[in-house]
């Protein structure tokens, strides 16, 4: 482990917990220990500059700049929605609040477009041509579109409509919970969802990740679709490895 060679850090921001580790992008992977503090509640954005303030302290070998990701659409910078967090977010310069606050230069990218990012370099995307989409499935859909390795920011598929509903409040890993739905009638749901954006974007691939991607044996094959599907490989490193991408 040398963390003298400054390496990014990548800041994972969850509903449940926030967490870091510098990362080492030769390798993909985390360049030391990860550190996690709780997401305070409510998690405004000041609340949340001073959580990453004393991640950041708890790294204190981890010297680079630093990558944070945000459960919103995110354009240079400023944080435009605010579906599954704190509505103070909305038009919050969050590169400028989170740079202010550490002294560090900081830029923030959308949650599943970091994890697009990542598993299109280091995962289960790597080195695919075409029209790649990952999804996040979690509290919200995410999604990160991805053309030739290269990302188109902000798509936000989760939000599509199907069946007169925001396709996340259906098909998401929540609703799952929420309505204790069978891996058979979620993968309904999901194929419907999946059919959705093969008919509007013809994709050559779908990822699969979110933290129920590692169930993905109980689900992926009952889905009936024509385009080829597979679980994120990078779990629960995705978001912060990420981060540290769109950051170096
Ligand atoms: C948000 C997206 C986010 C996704 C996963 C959605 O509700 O609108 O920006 O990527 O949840 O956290």
């Amino acid at each position: 482990m040398d963390l003298n060679e400054h390496h990014p850090v990548g800041v994972d921001f969850g509903g449940s917990g926030i967490k870091g580790a510098a990362v080492d992008l030769q390798a993909g992977d985390f360049a030391g220990e990860r550190v996690r503090i709780a997401t305070p509640s409510p998690s405004t954005p000041e609340r949340v500059a001073q959580v990453l303030v004393d991640l950041l302290a708890q790294l204190p070998e981890a010297d680079g700049p630093v990558g944070v990701t945000v459960p919103g659409v995110v354009r240079h910078g400023v944080v435009g929605s605010a579906a599954n967090i704190d509505a103070s977010w909305i038009g919050t310069d969050a590169d400028a609040l989170f740079s202010e606050a550490t002294g560090r230069t900081v830029r923030t990218v959308n949650d599943a477009d970091a994890a697009g990012l990542a598993e299109v370099r280091f995962g289960a995307a790597r080195g695919e041509s075409g029209l790649v989409i990952v999804t996040t499935l979690g509290t919200g859909i995410g999604s990160a579109f991805l053309y030739d390795g290269v990302l188109v920011p902000n798509s936000e598929l989760g939000h599509l409509e199907l069946d007169g509903a925001v396709a996340e409040s259906r098909a998401a890993n929540s609703a799952r919970e929420r309505e204790s739905l069978s891996w058979e009638q979620w993968a309904e749901r999901l194929t419907r969802y999946y059919r959705a954006l093969e008919q509007l974007f013809s994709p050559d691939l779908l990822v699969v990740g979110g933290g129920v991607s590692k169930h993905a044996a109980s689900f992926l094959p009952l889905l009936d679709l024509d385009t080829p599907i597979v679980p994120a490989t990078l779990r629960n490193r995705a978001g912060i490895i990420g981060a540290a991408l769109n950051v170096s």
